[in-house]
């Protein structure tokens, strides 16, 4: 009773603090509603300018002065998903407080005037591992994540009630500032199946967000496909797009509805081992008046992306590829909460569309920075000296059937009789080291498809053979969201035309809790070449936000004061992370950093500038060796033809099917009249008509690729994003090539392609020919 009651006060307290004191009475309510047109704020028409914003990527004492930042940047609302895998890391456990105290955001933003969107998924994307889905989904087998499977629905519903249960009551009806609640997110990209979205929809309602719009937001390529009769429709594009084009299929079919673009993106995110993002400021500023002229409402994704914590980055698929930890994108307000040049051309331009008289509020301060000297006294934990309990299990299974979430996992066993040939690791999720008595025999990475191991000598009977697998992020996009992690099938010696499927394992869980990186056996010591953990402490005479310098590290992650801050890896192009001062303290502070590779100098200094575009992996940027030059010669085209002006995707029929696995696309002239060539993405047509799955796809060939202003690489074409795309230099003259290995023989019909999204489609390709051949073509 006692304790019920302290709660309720300490409830009542924070809220009278956040609100100004208000009772609850007192509170203001007022409507928000969709008009012919326009939106309606108490009846009267409004534009939103939305901020997205997530509050797991902003530390909570910080909150406040980002939210000021979108404030005096001229929004008048702020956007936010609501992470369900971060609310309910264990089945049935929910986690509303501190960093994940989504109604202190919301009433944070109406303390300062700010309304809210509400995107509760239970699927959101964002880079974020699994988009958002808790990884315990995937315990059960079968299990269908974003689908009408009963056992996933049940669990959605449980989440959204305890969602409901933290925000319902703050909509603007209620006396909050919640304007807009999402269903579902971007589903089009995902399947066809309104059945499920509109279950989606009632669980939205049946947990209590009933009385503003609800909406869904879709590419205007697919957004028909599951779009409701009862929600309104926004659209998602990014900056550059071709706005009119992008709102006409919705203009015909719904004349009357107010237009809102529910995703400008600002700028993009980074994979590791792949170039830094940017997107231009002057081209994202002229998208915005564009839409303002229009009266289109926009939230501008991202209007200050942050920090991808801990172990919450997600990854693309095909190619696997995971997410850095910086979610900087290239926003006009930067990783680190600063105000930069994007921002203030974005602002001076939200000033004349300010309401009339009103001047912008002026930024907030940013917060102090300040170098922290290198910390150069560790102590070392080898990792193989401090493993903890193991499971025994017979045969290979991902690391989901162990309980275990996130982090490492080896597996280990004792081999029965000698092994020579090719060890193959089906599949490695994401990153292996395999040893033979502790002695590494060489590195899988996922990223490059490398599932195999040549064992060069024979292993004999009675060698201790251990795979260390890190997961990295689980995929946030399209259906390998159902990503399971370490090893997710078997393990196999391949002896010329002998298999032999390894058994009897011992499994070591090695979870990225502080609780468990913290207690391990430290001892002084050095760099080691081998997995191991490091601690070490420093003493601050004061505060201030930095950037840890890991460049001597080679791969792995970084808790400071038993906050996870991420992960780093050598490859770049992130090489520093973020470091709020409010997570450092005066006096003494601990850092400990597992480095799964082993560093080349243990030292750690704190900088005052961000090194985000480091690129440090060797790997070809593009995809032409040197002295490569595509042949047709001796070549017959299946097909030749022009294709049409304009935005939107262009589908070419075969006159007849032929086999084959790989495709080239020779692209002979364009519309502009310059070099260039662009695609923003390609299907292949198979034997029904239907695209050919792009899941093991790789770029062969192409004859050219902008990497100098832009990540402009050829994979862009079957990258699943719309808004990304290949691009030749513009100083190399056609014809231009590029050539895809299918992964295996398809009858193929027909291709599909999508040119860039901008006004008049730049870039766009004029005529063209075809080749389909069963081998590779002659360079
Ligand atoms: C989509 C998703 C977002 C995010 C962006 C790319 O629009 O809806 O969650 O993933 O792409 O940053
Ligand atoms: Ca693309």
């Amino acid at each position: 009773m006692n304790k019920l009651l302290n709660i309720g006060l300490s409830v009542l307290l924070t809220l009278g603090a956040v609100t100004g004191l208000q009772s609850c009475s007192e509170k203001q309510t007022g409507t928000f509603e969709v008009g012919k047109g326009t939106f309606l704020l108490n009846d009267e028409p409004m534009v939103i300018k939305a901020a997205e914003v997530h509050y797991p990527r902003i530390p909570q004492p910080y909150w406040e002065q980002r939210i000021l930042s979108c404030k005096a940047l001229g929004m008048n609302t702020l956007c936010l998903y609501v992470f369900w895998n971060l609310h309910e890391q264990e089945e049935g456990k929910f986690d509303f407080s501190g960093n994940n105290d989504i109604a202190a955001f919301c009433r944070l933003a109406q303390k300062h005037g700010m309304y809210v969107i509400v995107r509760p998924g239970p699927y959101v994307c964002a880079e974020w591992e699994m988009g958002g889905l808790p990884w315990w989904l995937l315990k059960k087998q079968d299990v269908q994540l974003r689908s009408l499977d009963p056992y996933y629905l049940d669990r959605v519903k449980i989440f959204m009630n305890e969602v409901g249960k933290q925000l319902a009551d703050l909509q603007i009806t209620r006396g909050g500032n919640i304007i807009m609640v999402q269903v579902e997110n971007e589903f089009g990209s995902y399947g066809i199946d309104k059945p499920y979205v509109t279950e989606i929809r009632d669980i939205v309602k049946g947990a209590g967000f009933t009385d503003v719009p609800l909406f869904q937001c879709d590419w205007s390529s697919n957004f028909t496909n599951n779009a409701l009769d009862d929600l309104l429709w926004t659209i998602n594009f990014g900056t550059g797009a071709n706005i009119d084009q992008q709102f006409k299929k919705l203009k015909e079919l719904r004349p009357e509805t107010p237009l809102m673009c529910s995703e400008f993106w600002s700028g993009w995110f980074d994979h590791w081992g792949r170039k830094h993002e940017t997107r231009d400021a002057a081209t994202m500023v002229s998208g915005i008046k564009d839409m303002l002229d229009r009266n289109i409402s926009f939230s501008l994704y991202m209007t200050h992306g942050g920090t991808t914590f801990g172990w919450w980055g997600g990854a693309n698929d095909p190619a696997y590829s995971a997410m850095c930890s910086s979610y900087d994108y290239d926003a006009p307000i930067s990783e680190a909460g600063w105000t930069t040049s994007k921002y203030f051309q974005l602002r001076e331009l939200l000033q004349q569309y300010a309401p009339e008289g009103t001047t912008l509020p002026e930024p907030p301060a940013p917060f102090p920075v300040m170098e922290i000297p290198a910390i150069t006294e560790w102590e070392v934990a080898p990792l193989f000296d401090n493993l903890p309990e193991a499971k025994h299990t017979e045969d290979i299974k991902p690391m989901e059937q162990f309980d275990q979430g996130w982090g490492s996992i080896l597996y280990r066993t004792v081999l029965k009789n000698d092994i020579s040939g090719v060890l193959h690791i089906d599949e490695v999720h994401d990153w292996a080291q395999v040893f033979a008595d502790g002695k590494l025999l060489g590195r899988l990475d996922r990223r490059r498809g490398e599932f195999t191991l040549d064992l060069k000598s024979t292993l004999k009977k009675g060698t201790q053979l251990d795979i260390l697998i890190e997961a990295m992020g689980r995929v946030n996009f399209d259906k390998s969201i159902h990503d399971r992690k370490g090893i997710t099938n078997k393990v196999e010696v391949v002896s010329g035309k002998n298999t032999v499927e390894l058994k009897d394992w011992m499994v070591y869980n090695l979870p990225p809790f502080y609780e468990f990186v913290s207690d391990k056996k430290y001892q002084k010591g050095k760099a080691l070449d081998a997995p191991a953990y490091y601690r070490a402490t420093f003493n601050l005479d004061k505060t201030g936000d930095t950037f840890l310098d890991m460049q001597t590290w080679g791969k792995g992650m970084v808790w400071v004061n038993g906050h996870a801050m991420g992960r780093f890896w050598e490859i770049g192009p992130q090489q520093t992370l973020f470091m709020p001062g409010c997570w450092l303290k005066e006096g003494e502070n601990e850092i400990i950093i597992l480095d799964l590779k082993g560093p080349v100098e243990t030292k750690v200094m704190g900088l005052t500038k961000p090194i985000i575009d480091m690129l440090r992996e060797k790997a070809p940027e593009t995809h032409r060796k040197d002295g490569q030059d595509l042949n047709l010669k001796d070549e017959t085209p299946v097909n030749k033809g022009q294709f049409a002006q304009g935005n939107g995707w262009q589908e070419v029929k075969f006159a007849s099917p032929v086999n084959g696995r790989f495709f080239c696309l020779n692209a002979t002239s364009n519309y502009d009249g310059n070099n260039i060539a662009a695609i923003a993405e390609f299907d292949v047509l198979g034997e029904n008509g239907k695209p050919v799955s792009r899941e093991n796809w790789k770029i062969a060939y192409t004859d050219s690729e902008e990497t100098r202003s832009g990540n402009r690489t050829a994979d862009k074409i079957f990258d699943l994003q719309e808004s990304t795309f290949w691009q030749t230099v513009d100083n190399t003259a056609y014809p231009h090539q590029v050539v895809i290995d299918l992964g295996k023989e398809y009858k193929v019909t027909g291709f599909r392609m999508l040119p860039r999204a901008e006004k008049n489609a730049p870039g766009l390709i004029k005529d063209y020919s075809v080749y389909v051949k069963k081998g590779n073509f002659k360079y």
